[in-house]
């Protein structure tokens, strides 16, 4: 499940629980509803609530008896009143109780999402519609709203509990090293170690020292018992990082015991059975690795039970903007500032731009901008090589599909006009819904 803020719904009629609902899945919250008091006090004890949005004349047991209720219980939970029949020293009562807002049924979609918009910032939950936004598109930390990080947190959901070995492809920046995290830390045994090797960096000599451990006297320098990874991580998760760049002596050792499951520490005889789940990374492509010999494909088959590929971000380009305002935001808060204001121009520059550094590229860009910029970024905060990426992609080998290359043509051109449709559709040869929807594509 995609996390996202809760909101218990209060109401006695079952057609407006149900209109609310649909309100609710449509702003990106998730909805729990019930039509009577006694239940709803349930729900807020047994399940974590964001926000309580309540009718007041409910049968039996009113609504303001649940505010009053939660002004003791539970006074951090913001309330939005709704009600059919208003009634001034109602509304000064359920003010006086802690209720934020109060709507006057019947009240219009727009009405409703401000309300909670403004119930949400006063409360210091969210400061605006964006951060609900960003809320539904953040998995454990993640960020990403397109298709293919949607499907990813499903993948991780699905597979968190299972002891599968897990393979993460991508290119470098991607995220891989966050999506095995988000998997350990999801898991059942998130409180057993998560121990991150680098397989490139370790020494040979010390190979199996260091995967296994030693005992004293092992070897000259080895004044004590140690352990290797694979001990450290027992019970946990064993994160084998760059995984295409060991050298094939550590691919064979570390077949050996992900197959029989067991180690033996250097200078010891005595074998230690050791349970762990193994995550690997890698920016390499291991298939031609097996091909030319440099990678093994008994040990291939006995990590990539399940193959986790992170796009690369030019190919998701409906996450740029959202992890730009992730990263603006962060970064803002912890230097004290406003958030930085981008041009929807700067934006389209954004998105046609290649990140070849993926999102690590795109967060130390933004982070230096919080730094560097006060509010308003210009044009000439933008380094000419991300303005210029168009006409570098046609004449090196560096070619990319006919849609990409149209979409970053689009972008230039919008970029050029100061984002004015008319001019932009004008320029193009295309009217402007054409234009629409071809912007829609991204
Ligand atoms: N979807 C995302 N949402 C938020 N932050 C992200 C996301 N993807 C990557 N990052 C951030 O980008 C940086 C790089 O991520 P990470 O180290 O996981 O990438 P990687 O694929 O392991 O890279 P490398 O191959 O270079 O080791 C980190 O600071 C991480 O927090
Ligand atoms: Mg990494």
């Amino acid at each position: 499940m995609i996390s996202k803020l809760s909101v218990l719904l209060v109401d006695d009629s079952h057609d407006m629980l149900e209109i609310l609902r649909r309100n609710m899945n449509e702003i990106g919250l998730n909805p729990v509803a019930t039509n009577n008091i006694m239940d709803a006090i349930e729900i807020l004890e047994n399940t974590e609530i964001d926000l309580v949005i309540t009718d007041l004349n409910i049968p039996e047991v009113s609504g303001i008896q649940l505010i009053k209720y939660m002004s003791q219980h539970f006074s951090s939970i913001p309330i939005l009143v709704i009600t059919g029949y208003p009634n001034v020293q109602d509304a000064v009562e359920v003010m006086k109780l802690g209720a934020m807002e109060y709507l006057i049924k019947p009240f219009t979609f727009d009405e409703l999402e401000d309300a909670i918009t403004k119930v949400f910032s006063q409360s210091g939950i969210a400061i605006d519609a964006t951060e609900i936004e960003t809320k539904r598109d953040n998995f454990h930390g993640i960020i990403g709203r397109s298709e293919a990080m949607q499907k990813l947190f499903q993948t991780i959901d699905k597979t968190k509990n299972n002891r599968a070995s897990v393979l993460i492809t991508g290119e470098s920046g991607t995220g891989k090293e966050m999506v095995a995290r988000a998997i350990h830390y999801n898991s059942d045994y998130s409180s057993a170690p998560f121990v991150s090797v680098n397989c490139a960096a370790i020494p040979e000599n010390l190979l199996e020292s260091e995967l296994f451990g030693h005992v004293k006297g092992a070897f000259t320098g080895a004044t004590t018992n140690r352990i290797g990874f694979f001990q450290a991580a027992n019970g946990g998760t064993l994160f084998l990082d760059e995984i295409g760049n060991s050298s094939l002596n550590v691919q064979a050792k570390l077949l050996r015991a992900i197959q029989e499951k067991e180690v033996v520490m250097v200078g010891d005889t005595k074998v230690q059975k050791v349970n762990l789940r193994i995550i690997s990374a890698t920016n390499s492509n291991l298939d031609e690795m097996i091909q030319s010999n440099s990678f093994r494909e008994d040990l291939y088959y006995r990590l990539n039970l399940i193959i986790i590929h992170i796009p690369p971000l030019r190919e998701r380009i409906g996450d740029i903007e959202l992890l730009i305002n992730f990263f603006n935001q962060k970064y803002s808060k912890e230097a004290g500032k406003k958030t930085l204001n981008f041009s929807s121009s700067i934006i389209e520059i954004f998105n046609s731009y290649t990140w070849p550094g993926n999102v690590r590229e795109l967060e130390n860009f933004i982070h230096r901008l919080v730094i560097m910029k006060d509010e308003k970024v210009t044009m000439e905060d933008i380094p000419n090589y991300m303005k210029m990426v168009i006409s570098n992609s046609t004449n090196d080998s560096n070619f990319v599909p006919l849609i990409e290359m149209e979409q970053k043509y689009i972008s230039k051109v919008l970029s050029a006009v100061n984002n004015n449709k008319t001019k932009a559709a004008e320029i193009l040869g295309i009217d402007r819904k054409t234009l629409r929807e071809k912007l829609k594509i991204k």
